[in-house]
């Protein structure tokens, strides 16, 4: 096996490559002076199973997957796996209003053309996978989550919202302390109400769990309605930390205490690393 790392992804790649004792190619990266992108793996054949690993937030490097995914063709890859880590557009997953595209579907389906099988971890909606024809799975972050906050004394794990109940329950069960949601009402793309939880947060070191983080809106919005509710601390840890807008430095100058999220996207905080789990799903095949 051979893992090739994209632009947006060489340290998570690298870390796979390790846990799984094979081949590491850094794909070559850069830009033309009109902004094209362009990649080249600096080897004479691939004659083997080619794993890629790489996003495709934002743009370019959706771009970039496509072209590698021709490089490692004709290099002679025998089958290739796409590890995409953070899936970009997996939130338009449907037509809100007439006249949309359905832009989830619309990468799968060129994403499709040159790989035989697909790996992502916390999708925001699982079912836009099965717009690839070939086999597919999406890992869960909780379990790394979980293990990093073990020893970090918390007494409480909690979801911004009902949809996310899910990874809190399994975050909590894993830890071994008790898990509810927060109610979240949407009221713009930067603003949402958050209702405290029924459980009691007096006196409790509180950890939110999410798939991600973008404006940072839901989280700091549900750090200071758990403040108010006497929570002693709060932390967050996100799967996916697209942080857009300086929202790092809105969220640690919020009334939070600790902003971690997995290396799904790499960044100053993206300590929580999704490398073994997935190192563990391309080993089983
Ligand atoms: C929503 O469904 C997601 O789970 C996140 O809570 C949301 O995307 C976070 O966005 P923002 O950081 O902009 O509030």
């Amino acid at each position: 096996m051979i893992i090739v790392g994209g632009s947006s992804s060489r340290d998570l790649a690298k870390e796979m490559a390790s846990i799984l004792d094979c081949t590491y190619i850094q794909a070559a990266s850069t830009k033309f002076p009109d902004g094209e992108c362009y990649t080249r793996i600096d080897t004479e054949s691939l004659d083997d199973d080619v794993v890629i690993v790489q996003n495709t937030y934002p743009n370019d490097n959706l771009i970039e997957m496509f072209l590698l995914q021709d490089a490692v063709r004709r290099l002679g890859a025998r089958s290739v796996t796409l590890v995409i880590p953070y899936f970009g557009y997996a939130r338009q997953d449907r037509v809100f209003k007439p006249g949309e595209p359905e832009s989830a579907k619309v990468m799968c389906r060129h994403l499709n053309m040159g790989c035989d099988r697909v790996i992502t971890i916390d999708i925001h909606k699982e079912v836009v996978l099965d717009n690839f024809d070939c086999p597919h799975i999406d890992l869960k972050a909780a379990p790394v989550i979980a293990d990093y906050f073990k020893d970090k004394k918390i007494d409480l794990v909690l979801s911004p919202d009902i949809g996310a109940a899910g990874r809190a329950k399994e975050v909590g069960e894993r830890m071994g302390v008790p898990y509810d949601h927060l109610e979240k009402t949407r009221l713009s793309g930067t603003d949402v109400r958050i209702a405290p939880a029924e459980m009691d947060c007096t006196g409790k070191r509180v950890l939110i769990v999410d798939d991600m983080i973008s404006t940072g809106g839901t989280i700091i919005a549900a750090a200071s309605a758990l403040r108010e509710a006497g929570a002693v601390s709060v932390s967050v840890a996100c799967t996916h930390g697209v942080f857009v807008n300086n929202a790092i430095e809105r969220l640690t100058g919020s009334a939070l205490d600790t902003v971690l999220c997995c290396n799904t996207l790499e960044n100053e905080v993206s300590h929580i690393s999704v490398a073994s789990i997935i190192a563990e799903a391309v080993r089983k095949g």
